[in-house]
């Protein structure tokens, strides 16, 4: 089966501290996984790592069979990567919503009406209309997480890497966010304390221990 991710013994270590070690990890093509763990076990980390924005300490990361060596090497992968970092207070470009989200599509080269137009649309299947034209410095933490998803979702990257997607919102927004994650075929690693979710999402769980990834189902 074709993979988009593969981890080989991956390590990470601060300079002060062993995170996890020897952690592998296989994503196929349109599969989603989802990653629990105790505080502090590194599953940002992780997350960080496969999105390029930390490189292993010790083992191997290939993304679509292409082994990453360094961060440089993620060049070519960035636009198929979507990342949702799990804090986005330091996320955003632009400052107001409707201009963030068509940011990413701007950046793709996508005319102004259209990137409008397809804007409009995520924020209302994200049933975020409402904050079209709000500074995104003054909106609730959840609400910033949802703008944050939507600007995220509209460039349609080949993987998502989810970092607690939906901590913070509210059951509604929940609701949608699994709606329409259930709805897109892509690779997904998805971190989340929230068993309810991660369960309406994928029969796929592993948590995440100091030298284990241990697959729970
Ligand atoms: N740059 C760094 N320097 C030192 N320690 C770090 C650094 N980055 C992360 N850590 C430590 O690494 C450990 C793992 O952090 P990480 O954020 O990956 O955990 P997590 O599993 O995502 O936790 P949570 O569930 O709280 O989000 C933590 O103990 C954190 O303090
Ligand atoms: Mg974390």
């Amino acid at each position: 089966m074709s993979c988009s991710i593969n981890l080989k013994n991956i390590s990470y270590k601060t300079d002060t501290k062993k995170i996890f070690s020897n952690i592998s990890l296989d994503v196929s093509h349109e599969e989603k996984v989802a990653i629990i763990g105790a505080n502090g076990s590194g599953k940002s980390s992780l997350l960080k790592i496969i999105a390029g924005l930390l490189i292993q300490t010790e083992g191997e990361l290939y993304l679509f069979h292409n082994k990453i060596d360094k961060l440089k090497d993620f060049k070519k992968f960035r636009s198929d990567l979507g990342y949702l970092p799990q804090d986005v207070s330091d996320h955003f470009l632009c400052p107001t919503v409707i201009e963030d989200v068509m940011f990413a599509l701007r950046a793709k080269g996508i005319e102004k009406d259209e990137a409008y137009k397809q804007s409009i649309n995520i924020l209302k299947e994200l049933g975020i209309l409402h904050l079209e034209n709000r500074n995104i410095y003054d909106l609730s933490g959840g609400e910033q997480k949802i703008v944050a998803l939507a600007g995220i979702l509209i460039t349609k990257p080949k993987i998502l890497l989810l970092d607690e997607p939906t901590n913070a919102l509210d059951e509604s927004a929940e609701n949608k966010i699994i709606d329409i994650l259930n709805s897109i075929n892509k690779s997904m690693v998805i971190v989340s304390h929230h068993k309810t979710f991660i369960d309406r999402l994928t029969p796929t769980i592993y948590c995440l221990e100091s030298s284990s990834l241990n697959n729970i189902n």
